[in-house]
């Protein structure tokens, strides 16, 4: 475990994820619109082990394209139309590759919690790939990432490829043998599902010196109580809405 670094209190969530469509470069222009300073996305692998970003395993959802994603090369995924669904105005939007993302980030000055999601089978590859990636090109302008998962395969192939990268332990409630799982993984961070959020467990996990943030929370009222409960940053759909209703204590 490190020491705890100074952590941004709202996260744009898969972008600004309420305002344009989940992971793709318009949705990180919009957050970085609505003032975040950092936001969070997620990727997985393409059938040719290209990183990008998508949050389901399949592309139907939040594409023109049908399927699971790990089935198909790139270039296919680069033909369907990420956009459309969401608003015509969107359309043309395509599923962003990860190095054009970090790019765009470095342009827009945007820190990034880059979640892990590998397809059935594939933790290893995902962590690897993804972490060599993020830390051959992340830019020296930008605050260190942090990578997250639900999977400790992804974040352990991700130490053994990355060690300097930093990782947080994606859950829905915090599980009984927390302290071994992040402790083997080299944890500095542990992301709860805001509504299984315990008020008691939180103090141990603050008191042993992991940062803890909190899924997703669209709420100004709820994000100010977990903030009082010691929850360091959330995830919002809406981080211009939760960030206006803490005032002066926002993002
Ligand atoms: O990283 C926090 C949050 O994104 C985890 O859940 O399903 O939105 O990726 P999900
Ligand atoms: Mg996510």
């Amino acid at each position: 475990m490190t020491g705890k670094r100074r952590w941004p209190r709202v996260i744009g969530h898969r972008g600004a994820a309420l305002s344009a469509p989940e992971n793709t470069l318009a949705g990180l222009r919009e957050a970085a619109a609505l003032g975040v300073a950092w936001v969070e996305f997620d990727v997985r692998l393409t059938r040719d082990e290209r990183a990008i970003l998508l949050h389901d395993d399949t592309l139907e959802r939040t594409t023109t394209g049908r399927g699971p994603a790990s089935l198909l090369s790139f270039e296919e995924i680069r033909s369907f139309d990420a956009g459309a669904w969401f608003g015509a105005e969107f359309r043309g939007e395509r599923v962003p590759s990860l190095e054009e993302t970090i790019e765009l980030l470095a342009e827009l000055g945007l820190g990034a919690v880059v979640e892990l999601k590998p397809a059935p089978g594939a933790q290893e590859a995902t962590g690897r790939v993804v972490a060599r990636l993020v830390a051959k090109r992340w830019p020296a302008s930008l605050p260190p990432p942090l990578l997250s998962s639900f999977k400790p395969e992804a974040l352990a192939a991700a130490r053994a490829a990355a060690p300097e990268l930093e990782r947080a332990l994606l859950v829905g409630a915090v599980p009984r043998g927390w302290r071994e799982q992040v402790a083997a993984l080299g944890c500095c961070s542990l992301h709860l599902d805001q509504r299984r959020v315990d008020r008691a467990v939180l103090a141990e996990l603050t008191g042993a010196g992991l940062a803890v943030f909190a899924y997703t929370v669209n709420l100004p009222e709820r994000a100010q109580q977990l903030f009082s409960w010691g929850v360091d940053a959330v995830f919002s759909d809406c981080p211009d809405r939760v960030a206006a209703g803490l005032g002066a204590r926002g993002i």
